[in-house]
């Protein structure tokens, strides 16, 4: 069986401050014991970047952005390059979260362009995907997330890292998860069409889960098979939540 390392990642989406480096520390301190088990980032907004980038140098604790431009430079006013987020030290870009996907109008082309571009930057892509409630009560959930993974991916070279998140949109921020039968059959059709796409190399691929995970849900949902670390909005910003999270990942 191919062994996929845990991977835990906080995204901060649209909070924080400067006066959060304190809860950074927190977090640095409770990865370090974890640094042989678990996988663990965090993605703090743009502006924090800087700050974030020099706290978490050597630690146990990666870096990752929560968007990038496809372009690696250029007029483009707001818009922040995957290659100037490998300058601050980080090792992941999430691209297609839903809520860019609906609030900013991102296709899934756009999204594949986006993960390319973090791909030419060197550092790993987590390409964000799952279904609306409307497309789940319709029963279109395994077909949604299969065609957004296909659009959605690009087939990286035999040395690079892709990383998928299952975030079925009417889980995020809710307090709703759906059953582990559930994640389980999503995370399922998602590993056999990343198998279908790079072929065996689709194995090694990272699929984490997203969307209420807390960590009184986290040890059942860490243990679906096929689910490889997860993708954590609002749990992510206290350390203590955090840290249990990603402990409870790997049944500690
Ligand atoms: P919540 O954990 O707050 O539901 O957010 C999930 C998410 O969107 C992570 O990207």
């Amino acid at each position: 069986m191919t062994e996929r390392k845990k991977l835990v990642a906080g995204n901060w989406k649209m909070n924080g401050s400067r006066a959060s480096a304190n809860e950074i520390r927190a977090m640095i301190e409770g990865a370090e014991a974890l640094r042989d088990r678990v996988e663990m980032a965090i993605c703090p907004p743009a502006v924090l970047a800087g700050l974030a980038g020099e706290l978490l140098s050597g630690a146990a604790l990666g870096l990752g952005g929560q968007d990038c431009h496809a372009e690696r430079a250029g007029a483009f006013t707001g818009d922040i390059s995957a290659e100037m987020w490998a300058d601050v030290g980080a090792r992941y870009v999430l691209v297609g979260h839903s809520e860019r996907r609906t609030a900013h109008g991102e296709t899934s082309d756009m999204v594949n362009a986006k993960a390319s571009a973090v791909l030419r930057a060197g550092l790993q892509p987590v390409i964000c995907l799952g279904e609306s409630l409307s497309e789940r009560k319709a029963g279109a959930t395994l077909s949604v997330i299969s065609d957004q993974l296909e659009r959605s991916t690009p087939i990286p070279d035999e040395t690079a890292g892709i990383v998928i998140a299952y975030e079925p949109v009417w889980a995020i921020g809710t307090g709703l998860t759906p059953t582990l039968d559930q994640v389980a059959e999503a995370h399922g059709r998602l590993r056999e069409a990343l198998c279908d796409r790079l072929g065996d190399r689709g194995r090694g691929v990272r699929i984490l889960y997203g969307g209420s995970v807390k960590p009184d849900n986290a040890a059942v949902l860490m243990s679906t098979p096929n689910v490889d670390g997860a993708l954590v909005g609002g749990a992510s910003l206290k350390a203590a939540d955090f840290l249990a999270i990603a402990r409870a990942s790997v049944g500690l």
